[in-house]
């Protein structure tokens, strides 16, 4: 399906507007390769868009591919150890088949990258502000009086207290905190129209996690730039992104506008994953964690990958999987990859 050059009708196909996505993501599948060579698919078709301005949550629990499909998109996978097939259109360019060379010098420009672990990405030996400094001196070509100006700006931008001072510290002096704000000021240095921020802030404690999601979004309002957010949280999401996608070993399963996603869950995996959230389940005497754990890559079952733990199986279940296609209870923005979605009621 492309959706980017074949438009000849006026009519919006699925759910995107008329005008083309700022990174549009089709059948996206990483294999990783074991030394001996051996291939093990990870992510099985991943699609999504991201419009300007927006902020898509792609939500998924530990080990379901979010962070090895944004490693893709970002062409930071080795082709000694992974195989990325599909394509990741950025402005229309797709990103996967760009040489290297090329690569480099679009990434952090157009796309950039914020980590859960700023303190690994951080070289421990630097200053912080010579880090970012050297961020906007390698891609812009600036004197080094004139970027450490705008390393000092895009510190204060990000909330440092006294920049000037902070930026001789390295890496270790900072908070926990602090050094994620760090990482999001070289991360958007240049100015990217996509900011990829995964798992910002599963290392800090819960206020300074609304601090961190506070000032990203604040980033995105200002610059204009799309953010996807990658995180295990649903509470996280609710409070931040336009639409959410939900993956499951190495698939989407559901993908909606935040709100009717959270209303009117309409596949029982997601529905399961919200009614194990306090805050979200409502009666918070009334949670039921999803039995079972998801399948390890090399275990996946046929047909639906959910089908040993969903409470709705169905005939099909074991044998055919689920496309990810437009669902009730509203189609073309929601969609569903399940034989037997359930209903707006919420039951089968
Ligand atoms: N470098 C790697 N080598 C082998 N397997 C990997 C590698 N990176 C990720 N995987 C596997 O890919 C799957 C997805 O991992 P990941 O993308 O890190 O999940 P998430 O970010 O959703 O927690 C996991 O099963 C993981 O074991
Ligand atoms: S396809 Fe079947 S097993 Fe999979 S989620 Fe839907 S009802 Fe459950
Ligand atoms: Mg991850």
């Amino acid at each position: 399906m492309d959706h980017t050059t074949n438009h000849t009708t006026a009519k919006a196909p699925l759910n995107d507007p008329l005008d083309a996505p700022l990174l549009d993501v089709q059948d996206l599948t990483v294999d990783v390769l074991s030394r001996s060579g051996a291939a093990q698919r990870v992510v099985h078709g991943v699609s999504f868009t991201l419009h300007e301005e927006e902020t898509l949550a792609l939500i998924g629990e530990s080990g379901s591919g979010k962070s090895i499909s944004a490693m893709a998109v970002m062409g930071l996978l080795p082709a000694t150890t992974a195989r990325v097939g599909g394509s990741a259109r950025h402005r229309g360019t797709d990103l996967l088949t760009l040489p290297e060379d090329q690569f480099r010098a679009l990434r952090g420009r157009r796309i950039a990258m914020v980590f859960q672990d700023a303190l690994s990405a951080l070289n421990p030996t630097l200053t912080v502000g010579f880090q970012i400094a050297e961020t906007i001196r390698a891609h812009e070509g600036v004197g080094r009086r004139e970027a450490r100006a705008r390393a000092v700006e895009l510190m204060a931008r990000v909330r440092i207290p006294d920049p000037a001072l902070r930026y001789r510290d390295h890496p270790h002096q900072f908070s926990g905190g602090m050094r994620q704000r760090i990482m999001i000021a070289m991360a958007v240095a240049l100015s990217p129209d996509v900011l990829i921020a995964d798992e910002p802030t599963t290392a800090l404690d819960v206020t300074v996690q609304a601090q961190i999601m506070e000032l990203l979004a604040e980033l995105r309002e200002e610059t204009g730039s799309a953010l996807l957010l990658i995180t295990h949280d649903l509470g996280l999401a609710a409070g931040t992104a336009d639409r959410v996608a939900i993956m499951y070993a190495g698939r989407i399963l559901e993908q909606a506008p935040v709100q009717e996603l959270y209303d009117r869950p309409a596949h029982p995996y997601t529905r399961g994953l919200l009614a194990a959230v306090p805050r979200l389940a409502g009666d918070t005497d009334d949670l039921t964690p999803i039995p079972g754990t998801p399948p390890g890559p090399g275990l996946l079952p046929a047909g639906c990958a959910f089908h040993p733990r969903c409470p709705d199986v169905g005939e099909r279940c074991a044998t055919q999987e689920p496309m990810l296609l437009p669902a009730l209870p509203d189609p073309p923005a929601r969609l569903v990859a399940c034989h037997y979605p359930l209903e707006v009621s919420g039951a089968r």
